[in-house]
């Protein structure tokens, strides 16, 4: 079967550079904290007005087109992961057609947070691998600011979380052995709501019932009350520990899986591209796996968790560093919300 190939890579970050010292004028935290906790010094913020989790994704797309040798109007799918969308719906896929001037293509949005981009990237190759496409556009992108909550009730969720874009071009690939060699995803939503946003949802189980502001009504209201606005109820919730605890584990298991598939060990990984979670996260898999620093890239250390995007931002840095030659085994691993989880282990 025909294996498909990253043939461009691109990506966006904002310009807007918010220190750890910059967020303790916002908030009851320090740089000392967070830089101990998680690795972070500092993430970039989108413009409030004038940048989308769409636009972003545009700029980073654009870089990604041209690094293919391909226009806007070649791509004949789109797969776009972020769980920021400028909308409730329609999905940003469309957005970034309608802006890009694209043919009338698919256009997919992918809804698994962290992992979104190696979910997108594992729909994308399908599609290469049946002969449906030729070149499909995967794109991941996030505005988390525009949700967070600046305020020290909600500290330990807005000091992890930064603002970028990544996005791939993926063509079927020049030669045998080349490219995606396999993707494994998984999911678990025993523990779906510990890393969560609840509103705007239609969710009515027990668990919802409890909480204070539930609409006592026949019809309707389950969408948002002012009084649960209010309340915080809209913010996203996490439970750090549970998620670093279940994320230790997975993280390894699913790098396992890939290589153990293909007949190889991690001695054979030439680089491994973390999702962006947290720096501890990425040295405990690290130690697991037993590979020295120059193995495994990350940046979070710049752009705090961009979710969807952390992944296509840190392999298209690791690409531009020179540190991915033709021939590597490059292997992508993320975790995250849900849970879900995934890995793709890549012949560059
Ligand atoms: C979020 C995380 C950094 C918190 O670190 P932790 O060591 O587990 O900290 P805890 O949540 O137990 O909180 C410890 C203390 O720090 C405080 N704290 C939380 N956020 C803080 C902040 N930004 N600044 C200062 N103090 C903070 C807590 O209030 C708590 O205080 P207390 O002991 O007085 O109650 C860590 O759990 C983590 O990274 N988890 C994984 C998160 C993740 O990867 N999410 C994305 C999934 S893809």
């Amino acid at each position: 079967m025909q294996s498909s190939k990253i043939a461009g890579i691109g990506y966006y970050v904002p310009k807007n550079i918010y220190t750890n010292d910059d967020l303790s004028r916002f908030m009851d935290t320090n740089d000392a904290w967070i830089q101990e906790r998680t690795g972070i010094k500092e993430r970039r913020f989108a413009d409030r007005l004038e940048e989308t989790t769409t636009t972003m994704g545009i700029e980073a797309s654009k870089i990604a087109l041209e690094r293919a040798g391909i226009t806007a109007q070649d791509v004949d799918f789109i797969v776009f992961a972020t769980l920021s969308p400028d909308y409730y719906f329609p999905g940003c896929g469309v957005l970034l057609q309608r802006e890009m001037k694209m043919k009338e293509i698919g256009a997919l949005d992918i809804r698994n947070q962290c992992s979104g981009f190696v979910y997108a990237l594992s729909v994308a190759d399908q599609f290469i691998k049946t002969g449906m496409y030729k070149n499909i556009l995967v794109v991941g992108s996030e505005k988390h600011s525009f949700a967070m909550d600046f305020n020290t009730r909600s500290r330990n969720v807005s000091v992890i979380f930064g603002d970028g874009a990544g996005a791939v071009v993926l063509q079927p690939a020049d030669r045998e052995g080349q490219g995606i060699l396999s993707t494994h995803l998984h999911s678990d939503g025993a523990d779906a709501e510990i890393l969560a946003m609840y509103y705007p949802g239609a969710h009515a189980n027990k668990w919802m019932r409890d909480q204070p502001g539930y609409p006592d009504q026949e019809l309707g209201g389950l969408f948002m009350t002012t009084e649960q606005l209010e309340s915080g109820a809209a913010l996203p919730y996490m439970d750090g520990p549970a998620v670093f605890k279940k994320a230790v584990v997975k993280f390894p298991e699913v790098i396992k899986e890939a290589l153990e598939a293909n007949h190889l060990g991690p001695q054979d990984i030439d680089l491994l591209v973390p999702h962006q979670a947290n720096l501890r996260i990425s040295q405990y898999v690290q130690q697991l796996l037993g590979l020295p620093d120059e193995k495994v890239f990350n940046n979070i250390q710049k752009y705090g968790n961009t979710t969807a995007a952390s992944v296509p931002i840190a392999l298209c840095e690791a690409w531009e560093a020179g540190k991915i030659k033709e021939g590597d085994l490059v292997c992508l691993a993320a975790f995250g919300s849900g849970f879900t989880w995934g890995s793709a282990l890549i012949r560059w």
